[in-house]
């Protein structure tokens, strides 16, 4: 019979798996008593998942490229790295690892194996190892532009503003910048950097401190010359919004969003937060375009599963839940989580419910200065019929354990504020027509190789559909 086959074949290849895995445990908890060295060990993962933002000019306060940077570091290292998942953890990934979909995209966190790795180098005094073992650097100081979606095509600048060095965070539009286009463009990628004049050694110990536009919500649209605030609804993109520490955007290739000629770019809402020093500052908005000519095939939808209306956060509490519900109207392609809580909040869960299917899709920590979005990877991402029901639940923590939380005695309700809450996942989707939804079923069925047997999260109806059953009511 086919199918036993298969899953003896499984089987064997599982025990196969869990041998090697075994191996490899072994192995590594070997190395660790027998000298982890920076350069054997050590560089290849601070050039996987450190350096992008431990490198001169850019986000942190230090740079980990060579052994002589990383040398004083290593106890601190030792100890971020030991958080995973929780507030403060480094690298600032949040994704929770027993729980829902574990494949990403540009995914930095570490194995557990690596986790113990930079443990043992720090606990055996650090040492530096043959310099023969020293992987090519990746990045050279100065050497490069440092944008993370590779070389832009096009960079605009917003007005500088000054923020003083004191006084309640600010709430307001800050311009518009003309894109310059003379035809309509499609965006692949678009990445926001701040520019200042904080000095790199400003001793402040948070990402926030370290920037003044802490957020800002922006779209591009075309003006009418008339009429300066109006625009026309199919030239205009909302994008999506920037945070301090929040990542790139990288679109689907098929999903490009529309960068108008003529267009500009609406700066409608900036947060200002004085951060105890009067402070020059400015945007760069990076974006890579698409050739001329290319069209995108599929429609945006902004999946917006939130509650702001009754959110009541009692002080001093730990593990305080809010949950919301959001019912598909269309079948939907969900590309991205992006929970977004204020300082109290500590962690987010989604879930999908088709009948009596239950099914966590992620789970993450949260960490107030690391407001980012996780992009499923393309065999991972949600595909979800229409009626299926999304349910957010945000955890939040108002104990002093919580350092975000400026006093914990204070209640806290719904607003805008970053003393007031929120509770959204400001993630983003597709939605599919009946054949796009049977056609990405079936390619993802055989890429994985799924068997009507098979469960895959995310996908309640993967095994079900199979091309003999679509009949079936
Ligand atoms: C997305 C950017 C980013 C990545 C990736 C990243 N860091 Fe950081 N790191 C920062 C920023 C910004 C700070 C300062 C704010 C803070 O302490 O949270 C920081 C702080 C730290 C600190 C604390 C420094 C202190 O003053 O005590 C350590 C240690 C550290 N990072 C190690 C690492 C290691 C090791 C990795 C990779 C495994 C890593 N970081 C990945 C941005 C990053």
């Amino acid at each position: 019979m086919p199918t036993t086959r298969r899953h003896t074949f499984r089987l064997a290849s599982w025990l196969a798996l869990v041998g090697v895995t075994l191996m490899i445990g072994a192995g590594s908890s070997v190395a660790q008593s027998e000298g982890v060295t920076f350069t054997r060990d050590i560089a290849p993962i601070l050039q996987r998942s450190c350096q992008h933002c431990h490198r001169p000019d850019s986000v942190a306060p230090m740079s980990l490229l060579t052994y002589e940077e990383a040398r004083p570091w290593a106890r601190a290292m030792k100890s971020r790295t030991a958080l995973r998942n929780e507030r403060g953890a480094m690298p600032p990934w949040f994704i929770e690892k027993n729980i829902g979909i574990q494949s990403y995209k540009d995914d930095p966190s570490l194995s557990e194996a690596e986790i113990a790795t930079i443990a043992g180098w720090a606990d055996s005094g650090a040492p530096r190892g043959d310099m023969a073992d020293l992987p090519p650097p990746k990045y050279v100081a100065g050497g490069e532009d440092g944008w993370r979606i590779g070389t832009p095509d096009l960079v605009l600048r917003s007005r500088e503003v000054t923020v003083n060095a004191s006084g309640a965070d600010r709430w307001e539009p800050i311009g518009v910048v003309p894109t310059g286009l003379t035809e309509d463009r499609y965006v692949e990628a678009v990445e926001i950097r701040e520019v200042n004049d904080i000095p790199k050694e400003g001793g402040s110990n948070t990402v926030g401190g370290r920037f003044v536009l802490h957020h800002l919500n922006y779209s591009s649209h075309v003006v009418e010359s008339e009429q300066p605030d109006a625009f026309t609804g199919e030239t205009t993109t909302v994008w999506p919004v920037h945070e301090v520490g929040r990542n790139a955007d990288i679109f689907p290739p098929d999903a490009g969003r529309i960068l108008a000629a003529g267009s500009v770019l609406n700066l409608e809402t900036a947060h200002l937060h004085s951060n105890g020093r009067e402070t020059k500052a400015y945007l760069e908005f990076a974006f890579k375009l698409h050739p001329v000519g290319y069209k995108p095939s599929v429609t945006w939808v902004r999946r917006l599963t939130a509650n702001g209306v009754d959110i009541s956060i009692k002080p001093t509490t730990a593990d305080q839940q809010l949950h919301a519900y959001t019912v598909l109207e269309q079948h939907t392609k969900i590309l991205t989580f992006e929970p977004h809580m204020h300082a109290p909040g500590v962690r987010m869960c989604l879930e999908a419910i088709w009948g009596h299917s239950v099914q966590t899709l992620t789970c993450a920590g949260y960490d107030h200065n690391w407001v980012r979005s996780y992009v499923y990877a393309d065999d991972a991402a949600p595909l979800l019929p229409e009626g299926a029901i999304l349910h957010l639940t945000g955890f939040m923590d108002t104990t002093p354990g919580n350092r975000n939380v400026a006093d914990p005695r204070n209640w806290g309700g719904g607003g805008r504020r970053s003393v007031a809450n929120m509770f959204i996942d400001l993630g983003e989707a597709i939605a599919l027509t009946d054949e796009e939804f049977e056609r990405e079923m079936g390619e993802r069925r055989e890429r994985l190789g799924l068997t009507k047997n098979d469960v895959v999260i995310g996908c309640p109806l993967c095994q079900v559909r199979f091309p003999s059953q679509k009949a079936a009511p």
